[in-house]
C-alpha cells in the first residue's frame, strides 16, 4: 500500500538508493507489539554491508528520517518503528474506500491470467464428507481471493464418478436395491448399499468378482451398467447441488473422473513414447526412484486405468483449455503423495507447466478429538449440519430481534456463514474442531460475531441518516489515538490479501476481519461518537464507520459469506 511505499522510498534515499525500493518495502513489517508503532523496519540485514551494528544503522537512519504521513520515529535496538500520522493516513485510506467501494483492495498482479481451482470433488453415491466441505469452502475462498488480485479463476469440481466402486454399487443395487428408496434419498440409500456390499463381501468373497465384472462391463460401455451409472450420478449430483446452493457456491466445470475416460490413451501414448512406462507385476507404472517416490501406477493388470491416470489426463486438458498460470488442487493432506507423483510424472514428460501445479492440503475435521468419518455407516451428513446450524441461528434471532424482517433469510446467512467461518478461520493445514455450539457464538472468533459487527455498523449509519449532501468526509483532523487501531487495520486490508494469496490461505482474511471487528466494537463502546460531537466530528466518524462496513462486507464476501445489514 501507498504508505509503505513512501516509507520504503525515503529509507532507500537515505541508503543512497543502493537497493530496490520494492525489496525495502517487503522488509517493512507490522510490529509485534502495538506500543512499538504502526510499522517497523529491521536493520539487521545491512550490518555486514555497512560494517556497523544493526542498532547503529537504525539510529542513523531513524535520526535522519522525515516523510509525510509519519509523525514519529522511534528506534529500539535494530528496529526503526514508525508511528503514522492518523489524519493523513485516514484521508488516504478512506478516500480509496469511499470512491472504490467493494473494489477497495483490488490489484492487477494476476493480469487476467487463469488459475484453475480443483475443489470440492465429492464422490458419487457417497455422502459429502467433512473433507469435501473443507475443500469446498477453502477452494471457493481462494478463488474469490485470486480474483481480487486480478486472476481469472476457474472452479472445477472433479467429481469422483469412476472407479471399481461402481462395480460394487451396481452389484449391490441389483441384489438388494429399491428404486423408490434411492429416488427419495439417493445418497443415504446408495451409501447403505455400498456399506452392505462390503459386509456381505467379507462373508462371500465371490461378490468381489461379480463387482469387478460389472465394472469391466461399465468400462466397455454395456448398456445396463451405463444406465445405472448415469442414474447414480444424476441423483447424487442433484443431492450435492442442494448443498452448494445452500452455501451459495457455483462451479465453472463439473468434469469429473469419467470425463477423462477417452482422454487417457493419449497420455499413455506420451508416456510410452517418452520411454517412461515400465511393467511391474503385469501392471504399468512410471518409476520415480530418482525423485524418492514410489512408482506411479498408470494401468492395472486387467487394463483398468486409475485415479492418477485420470488426473494426468485432467492436467493436460486443463492446460490446453485454460492455459493456467497456476493449477490449484484443494485436497486433503492424505493425498500429498498422489500430487507429488502427479507433478513428478509431468516433469518427466518435460511439460513446462509441471511446476505450476500446486497441491493445497488441509487438515482434518475432528469431533471429540476424532476424525469425523463418513465410513462404516457413521455418517455425518453435511446438509444436516447446515440445517442444524440454521436452526440455532433462527432461535438466536428469535430471541435477540423477534421483529426482524426476513428472519428466515437472515438465519440462513448466519447459520451457513457460521459453518464456513469456523472452517476458514483456522490455518488450513491445522485440524478443525467441529462444534456447532462454538461456531454459532456471537462472541469470539465466529461468523456471527463478524456479521453482527457489520449489522451494528450498518444500523448506526441508518440511524444517523447521514446527510449525503455533504458526502463522505475527505479530511480527518479530528482523528487521534481512538481511531488509530481501526484506521491501521483498514490500511492493512490490501497487504492481508497479498499474504493470503502468497500462502494460499484464506485464514489470513478471516483473522483480519475478526480483528477489524474487535477494533470497531472497541471504538463503538468507548467513543460516544454521535452524542457530544460537532458536525465535522460526526461526519468524519460516520465516514469511518461506513468504510468499516465496506471492508467487513468485502472480507466476508472473499470468504464466501454474506453480510446481512440487519440481524
Ligand atoms: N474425489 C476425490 C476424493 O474424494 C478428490 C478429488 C480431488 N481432485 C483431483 N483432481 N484428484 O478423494
Amino acid at each position: 500500500m501507498k504508505m509503505k511505499r513512501d516509507i520504503a522510498q525515503t529509507l532507500n534515499e537515505l541508503l543512497s538508493n543502493k537497493f530496490s525500493t520494492i525489496e525495502i518495502e517487503k522488509m517493512i513489517e507490522k510490529p509485534k507489539h502495538v506500543d512499538h508503532g504502526d510499522l517497523a523496519f529491521p536493520c539487521f540485514r545491512f550490518a555486514r554491508e555497512f560494517k556497523q551494528s544493526p542498532a547503529d544503522i537504525a539510529r542513523d537512519l531513524g535520526g535522519a528520517f522525515v516523510c509525510e504521513g509519519v509523525h514519529k520515529v522511534n528506534v529500539v535496538g535494530g528496529y526503526i518503528n514508525f508511528y503514522l500520522d492518523i489524519p493523513i493516513l485516514a484521508a488516504k485510506v478512506m478516500s480509496d474506500i469511499t470512491t472504490q467501494g467493494s473494489h477497495f483492495g483490488e490489484k492487477q498482479v494476476g493480469q487476467g491470467k487463469a488459475v484453475t481451482i480443483d475443489l470440492s470433488s465429492p464422490n458419487i453415491a457417497k455422502p459429502f464428507s467433512m473433507g469435501h466441505l473443507r475443500s469446498t469452502v477453502i477452494g471457493n475462498a481462494l478463488a474469490n481471493i485470486v480474483e481480487k488480485v486480478g486472476y481469472k479463476s476457474i472452479r472445477i469440481n472433479h467429481i469422483g464418478d469412476w472407479g471399481t466402486q461402481f462395480g460394487k454399487l451396481i452389484t449391490a443395487y441389483k441384489k438388494w436395491g429399491d428404486e423408490e428408496k434411492v429416488k427419495t434419498s439417493p445418497i443415504v440409500e446408495l451409501h447403505k448399499l455400498y456399506v452392505h456390499f462390503h459386509e456381505q463381501a467379507e462373508l462371500d468373497p465371490s461378490l468381489n468378482d461379480e463387482a469387478r465384472l460389472w465394472f469391466k462391463r461399465l468400462e466397455e460401455g454395456d448398456a445396463e451398467a451405463a444406465k445405472l451409472w448415469e442414474w447414480f450420478r444424476e441423483v447424487s449430483l442433484h443431492a450435492f447441488s442442494l448443498v452448494y446452493e445452500l452455501m451459495g457456491i457455483s462451479f465453472d466445470s463439473f468434469n469429473g473422473e469419467a470425463f477423462y475416460n477417452d482422454k487417457m490413451s493419449a497420455v499413455i501414448d506420451m508416456l510410452e513414447r517418452a520411454n517412461l512406462l515400465e511393467e511391474s507385476d503385469g501392471a504399468m507404472v512410471v518409476r520415480l526412484d530418482e525423485e524418492g517416490l514410489p512408482p506411479c501406477l498408470i494401468k492395472k493388470r486387467d487394463g483398468a486405468t486409475l485415479y492418477a491416470t485420470r488426473d494426468l489426463a485432467a492436467a493436460y486438458y486443463r492446460y490446453e483449455n485454460y492455459s493456467f498460470a497456476k493449477s490449484l488442487y484443494v485436497v486433503g493432506n492424505e493425498q500429498s503423495l498422489h500430487f507429488k507423483q502427479l507433478a513428478a510424472v509431468l516433469k518427466k514428460l518435460d511439460v513446462p507447466w509441471a511446476n505450476d501445479l500446486v497441491h493445497i492440503p488441509f487438515g482434518m475435521m475432528l469431533k471429540d478429538g476424532k476424525k469425523m468419518s463418513t465410513r462404516k455407516g457413521k455418517v455425518v451428513l453435511l446438509e444436516e449440519v447446515l440445517a442444524q446450524s440454521v436452526k440455532i441461528a433462527q432461535a438466536a434471532i428469535e430471541e435477540k430481534n423477534p421483529t426482524l424482517a426476513k428472519k428466515d433469510l437472515v438465519a440462513k446467512k448466519v447459520g451457513v456463514g457460521a459453518v464456513l467461518f469456523h472452517d476458514l478461520k483456522v490455518f488450513r493445514q491445522n485440524d478443525v474442531h467441529f462444534s456447532l455450539e462454538d461456531m454459532l457464538r456471537f462472541e469470539g472468533e465466529t461468523g456471527p460475531y463478524v456479521q453482527y459487527a457489520h449489522a451494528r455498523a450498518c444500523s448506526i449509519l441508518r440511524k444517523a441518516k447521514m446527510d449525503m449532501q455533504h458526502g463522505w468526509s475527505t479530511t480527518y483532523e479530528t482523528f487521534g489515538e481512538e481511531e488509530r487501531p481501526l484506521i491501521i487495520q483498514l490500511h492493512a486490508f490490501e497487504d492481508t490479501i497479498s499474504e493470503a494469496v502468497k500462502e494460499w490461505d484464506p485464514s489470513k482474511v478471516a483473522k483480519y476481519v475478526v480483528e477489524l471487528c474487535q477494533h470497531f466494537n472497541h471504538y463503538y463502546a468507548h467513543v460516544n461518537f454521535l452524542q457530544n460531537a460537532n458536525e465535522q466530528e460526526k461526519q468524519q466518524r460516520l465516514t469511518l464507520i461506513y468504510s468499516t462496513t465496506i471492508v467487513i462486507k468485502e472480507s466476508l464476501r472473499l470468504l464466501g459469506i454474506d453480510a446481512p445489514e440487519e440481524m
